[in-house]
This record gives C-alpha cells, structure tokens and sequence, in this order.
C-alpha cells in the first residue's frame, strides 16, 4: 500500500525470550523478512538479549531497539542502563515512557521528556509512547490526556529532535487484551496527535513524524489498521514474539 511516511513496525518483546528463546526468533525472522524493503523492522529485546541478537541481525534488514535507558549518562544509579551501554550493541531505537513502565515503574510525562533529550544527544532515536486507559476514554477525556502526555513528554524537543522521534499511540485498554483499537478509532486520535505537533512544533514537522499503532496488533487486523492515513506502523507485542505472527503481521501491512 502506498504511504505518505514509511512504515515502521517494531516487536516489544518486554520482559520475554532468554538468549537461545531470543536467537531462534531472530533467525526466523532473518529468513521470513530477508526482503522487506518498503518497512523499517525493529526488533526490542530485553537488555540481556541485546548483545546477541545485535550480533546475529548486523547483516539484515531488521534493526535493534531497546525498551527503556537512563536519562543520565552513568555513575551511581544501581540498575540503570545508559546510552553508551546501548551504542555499543548497535542500538538504534529506545522505547520510552510505555504505559507499562508509567505504571508499575510510576515514570512521568517529566521523566520521560529527560530521557527523550537523552536518547536524542546519544543520537538515537526515541519511540514514545502516549495514550489513555479505558476509564479517560469513557469519560470522554482521551484527547486531554494524550494532549497533556504529548505535550508533558515532548517539553524541550527541538524541532530536528521531533522529526527523528517516532510516537506510539498505544490506548492502556487495547495492550494485552486481545481488543484492538478499530481502525477508525486509531485514526481519529492520529489525526489529533498530528495536529497537536503541528500547534506544538509545526506543519512540516508533524506530516514527517511517524505514529506507530501498538495494541493488540495481530495479523488478522494490521492490513485495516495500517492502511489509516495517519498510521506509519506498529508496535507490537503479544505477536511479535512468534516469527510466524510477527512476520505475517509485516507482510499484510505492504
Ligand atoms: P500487545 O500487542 O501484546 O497488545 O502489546 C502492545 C504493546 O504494549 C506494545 O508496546
């Protein structure tokens, strides 16, 4: 399908695969995604299966990220990974603020704003992730919260930053669940996060950054849901730790 930005899917593996697990999946994902061209594939480990897998995909087509960094660069922060740990694997993408981190690790809109101009001096390349639970979105308040997310999570971005940072609209309510986003529904809050970029930085610099879909992304809905004018991609979990869904998840999208 023909698209106004190109599409980025990536596979959040979260706290899943040990090393072998890890290496299996992306030896089959080498061979089932040797010719994908028209889509820029990310694969995000956890940090203990980043060494490997970054060693096993320097010759492909599919790219490395990781789930989460440090905002500072190094010292005394038991646990912590920063971003020279990271260049040294080849990483080229962090996925930051996902709402399973806002929850449990009680990361905020502040925090993840650090951490997006962190991973911008590195030179790298954040995939930020906003949006609602099931409760805003019944109170009708999903635009206020993803305004205040987005514009909380952006604060001190230039406009070079935004263009090279990649969003994730990912509804709470649709991770995990088996129950998707409808197409339309994904649609209208891309459209609004677009606007919102263009009031925030400007018109030029919202047509080039990329939204990605993650919620429930199975291949069975990523034909509809990527074929939305403002949907550049996914992010995905539950089915991108199998090479067969992951895979088909990809094919169906072009
Ligand atoms: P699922 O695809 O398992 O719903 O997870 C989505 C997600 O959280 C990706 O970051």
């Amino acid at each position: 399908m023909q698209k106004e930005r190109k599409l980025i899917i990536a596979g959040n593996w979260k706290m899943n695969k040990t090393v072998a697990e890890a290496l299996d999946l992306v030896h089959g994902l080498k061979r089932e995604l040797a010719a994908i061209k028209e889509v820029d594939l990310v694969v995000c480990p956890p940090f203990t299966a980043l060494c490997e897998v970054s060693r096993q995909i320097l010759d492909s087509n599919i790219r490395l990220g990781a789930q989460n960094m440090s905002e500072q660069n190094g010292g005394a922060y038991t646990g912590e990974i920063s971003a020279v740990m990271l260049k040294e694997f080849s990483v080229r993408y962090v996925i930051l603020g996902h709402s399973e981190r806002r929850q449990h690790q009680a990361e905020t809109d502040a925090l993840i704003s650090r951490k997006a101009l962190a991973v911008h001096a590195a030179a790298l390349k954040p995939i930020v992730c906003i949006g609602e639970t099931l409760q805003e979105r019944e109170a009708g308040k999903t635009e206020e919260v993803v305004g205040r997310q987005l514009r909380g999570s952006l604060a001190g971005l230039n406009k070079e930053q935004m263009q090279e940072t990649i969003l994730a609209y990912e509804p709470v309510w649709a991770i995990g669940t088996g129950r998707n986003a409808t197409p339309e529904q994904a649609q209208e809050v891309h459209a609004f996060i677009r606007r919102t970029l263009t009031e925030l930085f400007d018109s030029s610099v919202a047509k080039r950054v990329r939204i990605q879909y993650g919620g429930s992304v199975k291949p069975s809905n990523a034909r509809d849901l990527m074929s939305q004018p403002d949907v550049d991609g996914a992010l995905v979990g539950g089915a991108s730790l199998e090479t067969r869904s992951f895979s088909d998840i990809i094919k169906n999208s072009i």
